[in-house]
């Protein structure tokens, strides 16, 4: 405990003051420290982003934007919140920041508010293929309130492109929708949750300027290795961006808008507040600077290089290992694992509940086509991010797919062999994790 990020006085104060929180608070801080974070999109965030979030900021109304509030008493958060805009300009390299999303779903809404009218048309990737929800999943307001066009990946295993975007497609999908749905045909989205490979911003750019429509990129997942430039830019190709923090961005649980125009900067501020939010989370706001100012320090762009060589790491050690990796490997911080490669009868829902027997937390995640239900998937995603804020290496990569292997193959094995493989594995997690405790 001696090394987690909340510090044992916070524990303590809290064990005291509520007993029930503060003893489940305690439990989560233990769990996150002794076990492997697997899951994409999540990361350890250093202490001063942790504690900026427990700060007298949070008692504060700050409706509206610095220098022009709904409220008195916000000459501080005005500083606050300024020097976060003008930190996110600086690492994303573009003129302006809206830095008051309350999380990257509300990034996203407000996007749509801003740029599109309701039943207005828009294209995103095929949603089972690494999209996200707010991309237009037909239960999302995204889906309900407006209409998505999907582009596909390469489907044909003979390509080497296989399960890349299909830029070829992308185009056609695109123009069909301009001749199909005319100036209703307002936005493309580029920017995934389950995507390994290199986003070409620059070509999606053609395709939008030929059916004279704006180029979005959410890149809630690779914001942090974009930020260091292991990832190419959005800018100058996209029109918008946004992006959650809290990814490979490692900063608080949060949303970013950016963009270079300032007419379209108004149009989402306007929309964000008052269109969709009240009142700022002026906490997570100083968190956010804060991250900001972290990943503007030389050691992000070590660690965002770290990111990556372990993903890469770990991709090549499961393929040994007979896992297929989709697409055939990663260019980012994650990975999608077909597990059906190791044996037919694996399913993504059981993988992920055996691997948390033994310390290794991941999530289910279809496969592109896949053939089984999202409850079930035939697949998991597995990420590198927040691993590699442990400090973990390529060394330790490689004991993980051991550690995967051996506890899905016991798995398969039935619940006796299960049972013994997942205990053994769980205590050599817990060693390593011992030896390699989360930022102080
Ligand atoms: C691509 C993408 N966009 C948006 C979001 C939504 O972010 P949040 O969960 O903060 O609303 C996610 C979350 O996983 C995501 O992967």
């Amino acid at each position: 405990m001696a090394h987690d990020p909340i510090t044992s006085g916070t524990l303590a104060e809290l064990a005291k003051f509520d007993p029930a929180i503060g003893e489940l608070v305690a439990k989560e801080a233990q769990r996150q420290a002794t076990t492997i974070e697997l899951i994409a999109s999540e990361n350890h965030v250093s202490a001063p982003v942790m504690h900026a979030m427990g700060t007298c900021l949070t008692n504060k109304y700050a409706e509206g934007y610095p220098g022009a509030r709904y409220y008195g008493g916000c000459v501080f958060h005005d500083d606050v919140e300024r020097i976060a805009i003008e930190r996110a300009c600086k690492l994303f390299n573009c003129k302006f920041a809206n830095v008051q999303p309350h999380s990257g779903a509300t990034a996203n809404q407000a996007l749509f508010f801003a740029l599109l009218s309701p039943g207005d048309v828009f294209a995103s990737l095929v949603l089972a293929d690494g999209g996200h929800l707010t991309h237009g999943l037909k239960v999302n307001m995204s889906g309900k309130w407006f209409q998505p066009v999907h582009y596909p990946l390469v489907y044909d295993k003979a390509k080497p492109n296989f399960e890349h975007i299909d830029y070829d497609a992308v185009e056609r999908v695109c123009l069909e929708a301009k001749q199909q749905h005319g100036d209703k045909f307002k936005l493309i989205m580029c920017g995934y949750s389950a995507y390994p490979r290199v986003i070409d911003f620059a070509r999606f750019r053609a395709i939008a300027d030929k059916c004279g429509v704006l180029l979005h990129a959410d890149i809630a997942h690779i914001a942090g290795l974009v930020a260091s430039g292991v990832h190419p830019s959005p800018f100058p190709h996209c029109h918008v961006v946004t992006t959650t923090t809290h990814k490979t961005l490692r900063g608080p649980r949060g949303g970013l808008f950016l963009t270079n125009d300032e007419d379209l900067a108004k149009k989402y501020d306007r929309s964000l507040f008052p269109g969709i939010q009240g009142g700022p989370l002026m906490h997570v706001i100083a968190a956010k600077a804060i991250a900001f100012g972290e990943a503007l320090k030389p050691e992000f762009k070590t660690y965002s290089q770290q990111v990556v060589k372990n993903a890469q790491a770990l991709a090549a050690a499961l393929s040994q290992r007979g896992f297929r990796i989709t697409s055939g490997g990663t260019d980012n911080h994650l990975m999608l694992v077909d597990l059906r490669g190791k044996s037919t009868d694996l399913i993504g829902a059981d993988a992920e509940k055996w691997l948390e027997m033994a310390g290794l937390i991941c999530n289910k995640n279809g496969v592109p086509q896949d053939p089984r239900p999202p409850k079930q998937t035939s697949g998991i995603r597995l990420g590198t991010p927040a691993t590699t804020t442990r400090g973990f290496k390529e060394e330790q990569m490689h004991a993980i797919a051991g550690f995967i292997d051996r506890v899905l193959t016991a798995g398969l094995r039935g619940p006796e062999a299960l049972a013994t493989e997942a205990a053994k594995v769980r205590e050599e997690v817990r060693a390593l994790c011992e030896k390699y405790p989360l930022p102080a």
